[in-house]
């Protein structure tokens, strides 16, 4: 197996659990790649020899951004929407609809190409794991497709049959399709289950019916809770014991303290209030009460349609009151933890060699300069990408 030296890392993120501060940053620094995988870090001086040598001319190294929560799969386009709603117009969850309708007339080639462009955007920006859900399908077979098409890029998918209710069918039918035939359909092209659990879409009993059937199925849980208005959600997420609970834009206090006694993780997605013009979540007020935090995109045609980790991130610093060290350790460590991953989200021996090399001397200039493409090279697996 090959192995190489990236040395003069002005500043290495590793993310080390056990450091002594948050990002385990390291210095002048090393790291030996060992064909996929992290084989040594620590500092430059003290680096082993290796068969190749790359130089970072100072720059800083990360772990790969994991974006723990996107919506790729789909057709058509949303962009009048976003118009109206800069004019005035209130978001709703009901614009699903229009790209589903899109979605169940394009072809499997189109749905894959449509994806893999939007992988390569993703990849452009750092990011090395991410999931993606289905929820634009809404028969048993536009579902089960849509996330074979996603199963093409990624182990991390998740079924999101109860997105909405599709026109022509009562709640109740649809959740017994969703929990029945479509579970059934679904489940082999999976590893994660998820329910819009919101006014609009579906109430707390249909989506613990939902969450319930797919561990029965083998699925692991995640909820969409709490975006557009206070309810149950975050509390049915904690009472499942979920892995997590993404959005956690309105929160109660009894919501953050149940937050704060559960392992589950409050995954923001900052894109989407910046998108649809709403209140930002209290990131401080989470990470003040003890809760763990992750960020991701949410990137889907309606409600938020960046493909950009940085983006977040920089918003998550501005707007949400995290610092940028949070804030990157959100997007890395706690994403991998939101995915139940272990191999991503740090630079440790034996993690997986995903790495971001940014055109800057350190992780500071996410947040320091938004919107500028920092992003001078990704690794995915020890490969460049
Ligand atoms: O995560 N909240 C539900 N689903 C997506 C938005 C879907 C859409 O508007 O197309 C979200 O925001
Ligand atoms: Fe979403």
């Amino acid at each position: 197996m090959t192995t190489t030296v990236i040395t003069h890392i002005g500043e290495l993120v590793t993310n080390a659990p056990d450091a002594h501060d948050l990002l385990g940053t390291i210095r002048d620094a090393a790291l030996v790649v060992d064909g996929t995988t992290v084989a040594w870090v620590g500092a430059a001086v003290d680096a082993p020899d290796a068969d190749q040598m790359v130089d970072a001319g100072g720059r800083a190294l990360l772990p790969g951004f994991v974006d723990s929560h996107s919506h790729l799969v789909f057709a058509g386009d949303r962009g009048e929407e976003f118009a109206a709603r800069m004019a005035g117009r209130p978001y709703a969850a009901g614009g699903i609809r229009t790209t589903v309708a899109a979605t169940q007339a394009a072809t499997d080639e189109q749905l894959t190409s449509h994806v893999a462009r939007l992988v390569a955007e993703m990849r452009r920006q750092g990011t090395t794991t991410l999931e993606i859900k289905s929820g634009y399908g809404l028969t048993v077979q536009d579902e089960a497709r849509s996330l074979a098409v996603a199963r093409q890029f990624t182990e991390e998918t998740t079924f999101l049959g109860a997105h909405v209710v599709p026109d022509g069918t009562t709640p109740e039918e649809y959740v017994a399709l969703v929990t029945g035939p479509m579970l059934e359909a679904c489940a082999p092209h999976a590893r994660w289950i998820d329910a819009f659990c919101e006014v609009g879409a579906f109430d707390e009993d249909q989506a613990r019916a939902v969450l319930v059937a797919g561990r029965a199925a083998g699925l692991k849980g995640r909820l969409h809770a709490n975006q557009l208005g206070e309810g149950p959600g975050v509390r049915l997420g904690v009472e499942l014991g979920l892995t997590a609970v993404d959005h956690c834009t309105h929160l109660s206090d009894a919501d953050v303290a149940a937050l704060a006694d559960s392992g589950t993780i409050a995954t923001l997605l900052p894109g989407v209030e910046f998108s649809t013009r709403q209140p930002y979540p209290d990131a401080r007020a989470l990470l003040d009460a003890g809760v763990r935090v992750a960020l991701a995109t949410d990137c889907n045609p309606g409600s938020c349609f960046t493909s950009s980790i940085p983006l977040c991130i920089a918003l998550a610093v501005r707007e949400m009151g995290m610092t940028p060290a949070e804030a990157l350790h959100a997007a890395t460590a706690t994403a991998a933890a939101a995915l139940e991953r272990s191999d991503v989200g740090r630079l440790v021996p034996g993690a997986r060699a995903d790495l971001v090399m940014l055109d800057a001397p350190s992780h500071l200039h996410l947040a320091y300069r938004p919107g500028v493409p920092l992003v001078a090279g990704t690794w995915v697996g020890g490969r460049p990408v």
